[in-house]
């Protein structure tokens, strides 16, 4: 795992901008693995300016990503698959018709989450998948637990995973408890994997990623065994390295 630590966030997303911008230059068929959540927000305004610069091409570009809560349509402004038209998608020149995301709204939940696992393969697999991470290390919504998932499954959501992200719905009451998200083998295959962290919030999180040890109850910690994974961190969340 290698870690490069960038001044701040703006820095930090301009970093793994250009990490997509590589990987698009190099293959502008390649499969691009996304990520939601705060912090790739700007690595996402990043990859808008450099649309809007003709320096970035998404049209031949396929991307799955990692997760849907359960229940929630694509009209739902709290559904991934809207976050990801609203911050991206509708800026920039991809094919919607090649934007994969979980069904959340499927009524065979099983069968959606089989499809999507084979469907990824059909593509080729992953070249780069963005990543973020949960304040209890889960990755997608791959919570700890004892054992873990190796494909796209169905995953009941932590209550830690459910006070952290209820700061996007106004009515908690509403949020879901559940979400289809790939696996850690689904996120391992990745040829190459980026893992965005910032703020001074994660700075724990950033030590225990790198503990040098692996566990369930970490799911992240994984990463630490995948040949390809750079950890791009601001200052703040590198707080505590070494420490
Ligand atoms: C959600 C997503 C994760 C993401 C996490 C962290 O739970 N399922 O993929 O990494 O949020 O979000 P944030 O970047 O807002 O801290």
């Amino acid at each position: 795992m290698k870690i490069v630590i960038k001044k701040d966030y703006v820095e930090l997303s301009k970093f793994a901008a250009l990490e997509v911008k590589n990987i698009l230059e190099d293959n502008p068929n390649c499969t691009l693995g996304l990520a939601t959540g705060s912090t790739p927000l700007g690595l996402y305004k990043e990859l808008i300016k450099l649309y809007n610069l003709g320096e970035i091409n998404f049209s031949s570009v396929t991307t799955f990503n990692l997760d849907e809560y359960r229940g929630l349509n694509e009209e739902d402004e709290q559904s991934y698959k809207y976050f990801m038209n609203d911050n991206l998608f509708n800026h920039i020149n991809i094919d919607k018709n090649n934007t994969f995301i979980p069904n959340g709204i499927a009524e065979d939940v099983e069968r959606e989450c089989e499809n999507y696992e084979k469907l990824i393969g059909e593509k080729g697999g992953i070249d780069l998948q963005v990543l973020g991470i949960g304040m209890n290390g889960h990755i997608g919504f791959n919570e700890p637990n004892q054992e873990l998932y190796l494909n796209t499954h169905l995953e009941t959501l932590t209550e830690e995973t459910l006070n952290s992200n209820s700061i996007f719905f106004t009515n908690k009451e509403k949020m879901p408890t559940e979400a289809l998200t790939m696996g850690i083998g689904s996120i391992m295959k990745a040829k190459k994997i980026i893992l965005l962290i910032s703020g001074k919030n994660k700075a724990e999180v950033v030590k225990k990623l790198v503990s040098g040890k692996i566990t369930t109850d970490f799911p992240a910690s994984i990463l630490q065994v995948h040949n390809d994974c750079t950890v791009i961190l601001d200052e703040e969340a590198a707080a505590l390295l070494n420490k």
